[in-house]
């Protein structure tokens, strides 16, 4: 058996246990399962390895993304860049390996953290961008817009990050105005603003400055269109939500624990 699972708390509506599961039957890969381990605390996290000895990968969603680096043997540097894990390969030493490298610790287990979230959202956003998506704003301030980050910096896109706390380097939102949207064409919600049942919310930006010209990428994905999104349509501007993100963060993940 080849288990795989996700942590997190809390996990109402796992979009990684469905779609492993169906990917699993799909694909015919019926000595493999995913199953959700709701964990509220992080310090139990060495109780979920030891009940599981098949666990091969796992998922890591918020609360936990920051705080799973401690347990962590190796991070990759993508991941220690973006300061978040939320993918895990979990490497089963047999015990013959460790009596010849006359390794006498009874932990069997090696634990590498990565960043999917980061390699999702470069390869949805990537095809979108014209060459005046020079400069851009994220919407949000805490996990994935880390993982956000990483990628316009590594695109070489100029951003300023807009918060309700804003502190130094940071723009309010009553600070966006005409000037500062004309300039910034690229737009990413990375706050849960708008996220279903909540339809109606949109992250407070003066909409009316929109133009043809402006990329709306939303971290959310359901509903399928948000508000943000719906306002930035009307506007002309090219949107994006964020279901190709986590498909693409998924199958990342599954390359990582089969390599
Ligand atoms: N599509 C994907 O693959 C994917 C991957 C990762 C995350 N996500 C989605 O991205 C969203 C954020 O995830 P996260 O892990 O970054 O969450 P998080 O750590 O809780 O951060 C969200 C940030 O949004 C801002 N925020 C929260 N509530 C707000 C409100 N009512 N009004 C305005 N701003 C608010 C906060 O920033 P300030 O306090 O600084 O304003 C907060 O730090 C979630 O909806 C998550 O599902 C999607």
């Amino acid at each position: 058996m080849k288990k795989f699972g996700l942590i997190g708390y809390p996990l109402t509506h796992s979009f990684s246990k469905k779609y492993f599961t169906e990917k699993f039957q799909k694909e015919g890969f019926e000595d493999h399962e995913y199953e959700a381990f709701p964990l509220p605390n992080l310090n139990e996290f060495p109780e979920i390895l030891k009940a599981n000895p098949d666990l091969c990968g796992l998922n890591v969603t918020v609360p936990h993304k920051i705080g799973i680096m401690y347990y962590m043997d190796k991070i990759d540097p993508a991941a220690k860049e973006i300061d978040a894990v939320n993918c895990i390969k979990i490497i089963n030493h047999h015990p013959v390996e460790d009596f010849f490298s006359g390794e006498l610790s009874s932990l069997k287990l090696r634990l590498e953290g990565h960043n999917t979230d980061a390699y999702g959202f470069e390869m949805s956003l990537k095809p979108l961008l014209q060459k005046y998506h020079t400069k851009a704003l994220i919407l949000g301030n805490g996990g994935a817009a880390r993982a956000v980050s990483y990628v316009l910096n590594k695109l070489d896109i100029n951003f300023k990050i807009v918060s309700r706390r804003a502190i130094r380097k940071e723009l309010n939102y009553t600070q966006l105005n005409n000037d500062i949207l004309k300039e910034r064409l690229l737009i990413i919600n990375t706050t849960p603003v708008g996220t279903f049942p909540n339809l109606e919310a949109c992250p407070d930006i003066p909409y009316e400055f929109l133009t043809s010209k402006h990329l709306l990428y939303d971290l959310v994905y359901n509903p399928e269109e948000t508000e943000f999104l719906r306002r930035g349509r009307e506007k002309g501007a090219i949107t994006k939500n964020g279901l190709q993100m986590l498909h693409l963060q998924a199958e990342r993940s599954w390359e990582i624990w089969n390599s």
